[in-house]
């Protein structure tokens, strides 16, 4: 079993990497340091490891605000801090986005994963470190869409439909290229649709639950019919602390929830959860707030993984429901209002004003 001691966690200020913190700093078998490099987009929340700084700040929790992409800063923490293990989560990481500007796409998923990799092969091959692991986060977007059956293996060709899923693929490829030429010890993970506490409200749960509360318009893409397989985020960090620790380097795991659902039918659920807990709003059930509109460009019909890679070899399987992991988010919605507060009063105003304007207009 692999021994962590100083990790850095990139994009740990996100909403998986935020999960993720919480979750390392709570195992019992885990007694390294996390140095979290983020740079602070308007994703990253420092809010969401509030908890932590004050319990575990400056011994063992880092914050470091830095872009991936410098090289000086990586390779200074590298050195500073003798790192072993990087789980790379930062990303840019909204379709919708990547749609409007893949600039920064292409900037931070590639060229950023490219300027790390750079620093871990000096780092660690040059100065012949051991026990070293480079974990990539990815997704299962990479192999771009399914029909109405089949599964995604980790053997499906790599097929991206997005500028975002094209970014994520590049940045498994060169991954990939770093273990095959220079024997980088590298793991890369491929997971679907998370959701969960601390997720940011461009994305289609947190977005229905907030919106579905405040009495507003529900966008719903096309006819709703496009389906995702949904992860609770907390399996996900407990899949990755699995392959953290017994994952075979080299080697890429599909991490699934196995719960496939419609996105229309997953918007009902949520406006169904929140009428039975809060009563409906005065003009009637949640769902009348359902809207569709303009389907997105290029949109996947459906996202679906074979899990058996994962549950044979390193014995993971999810826990959670959609039905319990939804109740479970709505309440930490419900519960953290000031941090809902925060979110809306910055960056996501202006987000949701400037995609209104585009095509999310209702037909
Ligand atoms: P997120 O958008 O919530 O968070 C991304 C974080 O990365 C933010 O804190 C941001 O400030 C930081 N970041 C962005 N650019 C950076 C840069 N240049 N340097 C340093 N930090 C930077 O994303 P998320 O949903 O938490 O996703 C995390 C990872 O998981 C991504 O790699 C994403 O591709 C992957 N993934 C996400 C999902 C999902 O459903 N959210 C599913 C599968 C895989
Ligand atoms: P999203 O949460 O953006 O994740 P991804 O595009 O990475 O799968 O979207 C999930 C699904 O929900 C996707 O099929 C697009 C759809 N969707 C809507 O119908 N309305 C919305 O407002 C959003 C954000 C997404």
């Amino acid at each position: 079993m692999r021994r962590l001691q100083n990790v850095l966690v990139t994009g740990g200020c996100g909403f998986i990497g935020s999960n993720f913190i919480h979750y390392l700093l709570n195992q019992p078998d885990f007694e390294g340091q996390i140095i979290n490099l983020d740079k602070l987009t308007y994703a990253g929340n420092p809010e969401n490891l509030k908890d932590i700084e004050e319990q575990y700040g400056n011994q063992r929790y880092i914050f470091i605000k830095g872009d991936i992409c410098d090289f000086e800063l990586v390779k200074g923490i590298f050195q500073t801090y003798d790192i072993d293990t990087v789980v790379h989560f930062a990303a840019e990481s909204h379709v919708d986005r990547s749609i409007l500007g893949p600039t920064p796409f292409i900037q931070t998923n590639i060229n950023g994963t490219f300027s790390l990799l750079e620093v871990a092969r000096y780092a660690w091959l040059e100065g012949k470190k051991e026990g070293c692991l480079f974990y990539h986060i990815s997704t299962d977007e990479v192999y771009g869409s399914l029909g109405k059956t089949g599964l995604f293996t980790e053997d499906t060709p790599y097929r991206p439909n997005s500028p975002y899923s094209a970014s994520k693929a590049a940045s498994d490829h060169l991954v990939r290229a770093y273990f095959k030429t220079y024997g980088l010890p590298v793991i890369i993970s491929n997971c679907t649709n998370n959701y969960g506490p601390y997720q940011f409200p461009e994305k289609l749960i947190p977005l229905t639950i907030l919106n579905a509360l405040e009495g507003k318009p529900i966008p719903v893409y096309g006819k709703g019919e496009n389906i995702r397989d949904w992860i609770y985020v907390e399996d996900h960090c407990e899949a990755i602390w699995c392959l953290l620790k017994r994952g075979k380097t080299g080697e890429q795991y599909n991490i699934g929830g196995t719960n496939e659902m419609r996105n229309i039918d997953v918007v009902r659920l949520i406006c169904n959860l929140l009428d039975e807990m809060l009563g409906p709003l005065s003009f009637g059930p949640r769902e009348n707030l359902i809207t569709f509109v303009k389907d997105r460009p290029g949109h996947d019909f459906r996202y679906a993984m074979d899990i058996t890679k994962i549950k044979t070899t390193i014995g993971w399987m999810p826990k959670t429901n959609l039905k319990e992991g939804l109740k479970k988010t709505i309440t930490w919605y419900l519960t953290h209002r000031s941090w809902v507060e925060h979110i809306k009063s910055g960056e996501y105003q202006r987000w949701v004003k400037e995609f209104y304007g585009g095509f999310k207009d209702a037909v």
